[in-house]
């Protein structure tokens, strides 16, 4: 009687922390996942297995994590969003079970789960992700499997810098396990060829579930970006405009941003990967902003640069528009068959030819001292997504198209172009003839921007207390 009073009270302490409402209900339905894991499988070579971990936790303070962020090929291949846990997949069925994937996952466990958060169990994988052979982590010691038996067992990078927790469960002890079961030591780890090679050919294309996550992830980072358009003045802070930012795709249901925030003022802005935002006044400077969205999972990618006072300089506008242009000529080619490497290569010879014109240089060589970075680049579940960039473009790939010119002061050219810097962002879907602009929401002519920056935002009528 009192063995099942406790089943009861555990049963009853579970369904509690399990019971969450008001939930998204636009999430990835385990039919996409089932779906991603039958075509890495129709990749996989005869008699081989792939072994896909979940991301570690990292430290932000002593006692205290980042946020957790999943993996983004288990959460594609799963849809699992916990640490710790090991997915494998069979090219045949296995066992007299002919099972084809088991996933370990983290162990339900009230105590824990009311101090850092929920966890599905086994039972949730079943239920909620569609599995059928679901494992604890702890059990995957006493798992019986014999890699040799396999000609090839395809893994990811295996991270190097980890510690254990008391629990041995841990992806530490996950990879412990796998590392001796697999006979895996430093000296004959394998190439990660593979498993890349698998990876980049999926997620490169997007399916129609994903294109719809992703024009939810553009569409309100590119709201965002406007609000901020009309938002900025000289007496903000960087940190205030990404603020904005952040306020705004959040409303619509972002879970946050899909690579840290680029919001930089005047000099700031010619630092291509900017990330302190500390300046205090953005004053009457050009603010580069690169901010995107992510949202259940899948990362916009959008730079908007923006006159604080609403009104760029001549300058300012003769960078701006060569940018503008360098896009546009580049949006020419955004259609399937074009190899990946010709946005890059034409990006360039505007830049450069638009640069000599202007007398910042004199041999087009030198246009890579103001534009040191690619044009493009794949999106999707990581902001610098997998694909292959050697390849030709595809229908249904995402690209982003990003020049820019950046002249830090002291540069060799004159004073009178210092401290600009422009990019211009946007995320861009392949068709088979042409292309479409996710990110058109968000303006990107000189005139439409200043026109934008001109109208007041409802954050200019808030009120604050004084300090
Ligand atoms: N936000 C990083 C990039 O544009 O690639
Ligand atoms: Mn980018
Ligand atoms: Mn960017």
């Amino acid at each position: 009687m009192k063995q099942l009073l406790i089943f009861f009270a555990v049963l009853f302490t579970f369904s509690q922390i399990h019971s969450q409402e008001n939930l998204p209900t636009d999430y990835l339905s385990k039919e996409f996942h089932k779906g991603r894991r039958e075509a890495f499988r129709a990749l996989m070579p005869a008699n081989s297995v792939a072994v896909v971990f979940s991301y570690p936790e990292r430290v932000f303070s002593k006692d205290v994590n980042y946020n957790y962020h999943q993996n983004p090929d288990m959460y594609y291949l799963t849809g699992y969003k916990e640490p710790d846990a090991v997915l494998l997949l069979f090219k045949e069925a296995q066992g007299a079970e002919k099972y084809n994937e088991i996933l370990f996952v983290r162990e339900r466990n009230a105590s824990r789960e009311t101090w850092t958060g929920r966890r599905i169990g086994v039972e949730g994988a079943k239920s909620k992700l569609g599995f059928t052979t679901v494992y604890n982590g702890n059990d995957f010691n006493a798992f019986a499997i014999d890699f040799s038996k396999f000609d090839k067992v395809i893994y990811d990078k295996i991270p190097t810098d980890l510690e254990g927790n008391k629990t041995g469960y841990d992806l530490f002890g996950l990879l412990q396990i796998f590392k001796s079961k697999a006979g895996i030591t430093k000296e004959n780890e394998t190439s990660t060829d593979l498993f890349t090679k698998i990876t980049n050919s999926l997620r490169e294309i997007k399916t129609p579930e994903e294109l719809d996550l992703m024009r939810k992830t553009v569409k309100l980072s590119c709201i965002a970006h406007n609000e901020v358009m009309k938002a900025v003045g000289p007496d903000m802070s960087e940190n205030e405009a990404d603020g904005i930012h952040a306020y705004v795709h959040r409303h619509y249901g972002a879970e946050g941003e899909g690579y840290p925030p680029i919001v930089g003022a005047g000099a700031n802005g010619c630092i291509l990967h900017y990330g302190e935002n500390n300046s205090t006044k953005i004053d009457n400077q050009l603010l580069l902003m690169d901010v995107g969205s992510e949202y259940h999972g899948y990362s916009a990618d959008v730079t908007r640069t923006i006159p604080a006072n609403g009104k760029f300089t001549e300058e300012q506008k003769a960078i701006y528009q060569l940018v503008y242009d360098a896009q546009e000529e580049v949006f020419k080619l955004c259609k399937e068959g074009t190899p990946i490497q010709d946005l890059n290569t034409k990006s360039r010879e505007i830049i450069a030819k638009g640069l000599i014109k202007l007398g910042i240089i004199t041999d087009p060589k030198d246009a890579r001292i103001y534009y040191p970075h690619g044009c493009s680049h794949f999106l999707g579940l990581d902001v610098h997504d997998k694909g292959n960039y050697m390849g030709n473009l595809k229908e249904n790939m995402i690209l982003t198209v990003e020049p820019g010119i950046y002249i830090p002061a002291n540069s060799k050219c004159d004073k009178k172009w210092w401290n600009i810097g422009v990019r211009i962002e946007d995320d861009i879907l392949i068709k088979k003839d042409s292309y479409e602009n996710l990110s058109a929401e968000s303006p990107r002519k000189w005139q439409d921007v200043e026109a934008l920056a001109k109208q007041k935002s409802t954050f200019n009528e808030m009120k604050f207390p004084k300090i």
